[in-house]
């Protein structure tokens, strides 16, 4: 079968669009939109070094230091978002308050919320960095007055769509309307995202887990534990060997993850009190919750689900972990275990939309 008869994004989008005979198409005409804007990021990343973008050497509102593509990746999706007649804003990792549609433009009915470049600090190394969006409904006050913080914090469960692009040996969009999870490969003769991976599912069972170990000093007894057993492979309480991958991605380990099985944990922990966890909640772990969940995955903080929890700031960090169904609910019993579940960060409860038993 040749490439170019597999369905394209297009037709995969005006399909799934069929189940909702109302619907106006400007839902289909945004994820095209950001497809186009990964498109031209995935272009940018390419050209590595022959990129001529400017030394930017600023910080974003976290006081991380932004790479020239973590800017240009900020204004692609910008400038090719803003436009369509479909957005009422947009929030991005790199932007410290939300964005408003200039006024030249029509508002629409959908917020897009993005990490622009995950895995930025990979760039220098050449190693695979991706994109993450959610979008969300607008609340009617964003679409008819000023827009604000406030109507972006939405529990992940409220996401219409998410997804990723993965800007590895091939380009993939990896995207969720909440019916399943589809994969698109770029086809770069076309320039078209081809369907290559039609019905995306989790594979059950895994012996892969991916954390940052230098941080083990700092991890509660619960993830000490969970990581410990997995360690002692055989001759411990799993029976089975297993195998640790750390790519400093988290949208490559989703994808891994996607494709194979496997856990990933970036768990909160006590390095720094005060910080509940290193992903932001609204454009890292909501998304690609969404669309571990879609896959039959499961998406947590380690304690509940991530998609519950109600956001109280804009660019707020949240403990992550997500992937194979029962791992992840492993790692949960492990956290409600006496002794653990009783660990509360000053700043930041996880309030949930979900009652605790
Ligand atoms: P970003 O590049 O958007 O700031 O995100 C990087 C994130 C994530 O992709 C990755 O899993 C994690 O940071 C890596 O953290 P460590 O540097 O602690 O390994
Ligand atoms: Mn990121
Ligand atoms: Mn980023």
């Amino acid at each position: 079968m040749s490439l170019h008869q597999r369905p394209t994004l297009t037709q995969y989008l005006i399909e799934q669009r069929r189940r909702f005979p109302e619907a106006t198409g400007d839902f289909n005409s945004l994820i095209l939109d950001v497809a186009m804007a990964c498109k031209s990021i995935a272009r940018a990343v390419a050209l590595g070094r022959l990129a001529d973008v400017p030394a930017a050497g600023t910080t974003n509102v976290q006081g991380e230091e932004q790479k020239p593509l973590d800017v240009l990746s900020n204004e692609a999706f910008l400038r090719t978002t803003e436009w369509g007649g479909n957005l009422a804003g947009m929030a991005s990792e790199e932007m410290d308050r939300p964005y408003a549609i200039p006024p030249q433009h029509p508002r629409g009915k959908y917020l897009l919320v993005f990490d622009p470049l995950d895995g930025s600090s990979n760039l220098d190394v050449n190693v695979s960095v991706g994109s993450i969006f959610s979008i969300l409904r607008a609340p009617e006050e964003a679409i008819a007055g000023e827009l604000a913080e406030r109507h972006f914090l939405q529990a992940g469960e409220r996401q219409v769509a998410a997804g990723y692009a993965l800007y590895g040996p091939s380009t993939m969009l990896i995207l969720t309307v909440g019916n399943g999870v589809a994969g698109f490969t770029l086809d770069p003769n076309l320039g078209e995202f081809m369907l290559t991976h039609p019905d995306l599912r989790i594979p059950e069972e895994t012996q892969e887990f991916a954390i940052n170990a230098s941080n083990r000093r700092f991890w509660e007894p619960p993830v000490q534990r969970y990581v410990a057993e997995c360690e002692t492979g055989r001759e411990g309480p799993r029976g089975k060997d297993f195998n640790m991958r750390w790519i400093a991605s988290m949208v490559a380990e989703a994808h891994r993850i996607l494709m194979r099985g496997g856990v990933f944990l970036y768990p909160r922990d006590n390095r720094q009190p005060q910080r509940p966890g290193r992903l932001r909640l609204l454009y890292e772990a909501n998304p690609i919750g969404f669309v571990i969940e879609q896959a039959g995955g499961r998406a947590s903080t380690g304690r509940r689900p991530v998609l519950g929890v109600q956001p109280e700031e804009l660019h707020q960090r949240i403990g992550l972990v997500f992937g194979s169904r029962s791992e992840v609910e492993r790692i949960e019993r492990y956290h409600a275990e006496p002794g653990t579940r009783d660990f509360v960060t000053p700043l930041f409860g996880e309030r949930t939309l979900f009652r605790t038993a």
